[in-house]
């Protein structure tokens, strides 16, 4: 069934929503409403895409009405240096809003994976469009079979729960609530506040032995830095910034 497009618009009556049925993908379209200058806030929603766009140049399956497809402009004036920020937060708002309606427990995998029993149950993809922070956030709600071959195997909320979720607006309108809190404690209490929630509800940020991909670099995590990247203690002694990339567990010791 599509989305109850009515019931997001009551609960959100300070924000422009735009509503798709189908679209290529949302951040395309909320790209171009940051480049005309639309408000914080701004709201793209779909019921499927057709060119779902993921992290480092992959696509984001997007069955019609099995998921939530959503990307929101944030005017939170963040340089391109600190972008990782919006990531986390973004995650931070994702996990917490899949707890508060799924009633599951989520992991947040540095810098964007939302993770459930280890498979990917949500990500999230902030990209910086004249000044302003375009956040895609893609939720697999209903889907009852998943792409193979992923190196992190997804799952969806259905799959984890066991059922069928009725109703996909209560999530939309608890993931945009979520967004504006964690907006809030950015703009209000800085970035610290941030980091510290994130290093609180990610199993991944502290002492946790990983191997990044696209180096194959072992070593355990040792938190964050001041703009959101992580720092890795290699097993040689030197701590490395990891700026961009993905991270996996490594049980090779
Ligand atoms: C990732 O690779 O984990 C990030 C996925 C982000 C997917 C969402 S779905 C809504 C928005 N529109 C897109 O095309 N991508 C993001």
């Amino acid at each position: 069934m599509p989305l109850d497009l009515a019931s997001i618009c009551a609960s959100r009556p300070q924000n422009d929503i735009h509503y798709f049925s189908t679209v290529g993908s949302t951040m395309t379209e909320a790209g171009r409403l940051a480049m005309d200058g639309a408000r914080h806030g701004t709201v793209v929603i779909a019921d499927e895409q057709t060119s779902g766009i993921g992290r480092l140049g992959r696509s984001w399956i997007s069955e019609a009405d099995a998921g939530i497809y959503l990307s929101i402009l944030l005017q939170v004036a963040l340089s391109p240096a600190r972008l990782p920020l919006a990531s986390l937060l973004l995650g931070l708002a994702t996990a917490e809003a899949i707890e508060h309606t799924a009633g599951l427990e989520c992991d947040i995998r540095w810098p964007n994976d939302i993770l459930i029993h280890q498979r990917k149950v949500a990500g999230v993809l902030p990209h910086l469009v004249d000044g302003c922070v375009v956040a895609g956030i893609g939720i697999n709600v209903n889907q009852t079979s998943m792409p193979e071959g992923l190196r992190t195997p997804p799952t969806s909320l259905r799959i984890e729960s066991g059922g069928k979720i009725q109703q996909r607006e209560p999530l939309v309108i608890k993931l945009l609530e979520c967004i504006d809190t964690f907006c809030s404690m950015l703009v209000g209490n800085g970035p610290g506040s941030i980091l510290d929630a994130f290093t609180r509800a990610s199993s991944y940020v502290m002492g946790r032995r990983v191997t990044v991909d696209e180096t194959g670099k072992r070593g355990t995590t040792g938190g964050l830095d001041e703009n959101g990247f992580l720092l890795l203690k290699l097993d040689d002694g030197r701590i490395e910034k990891i700026s961009s990339g993905s991270i996996r567990p490594d049980y090779s010791v």
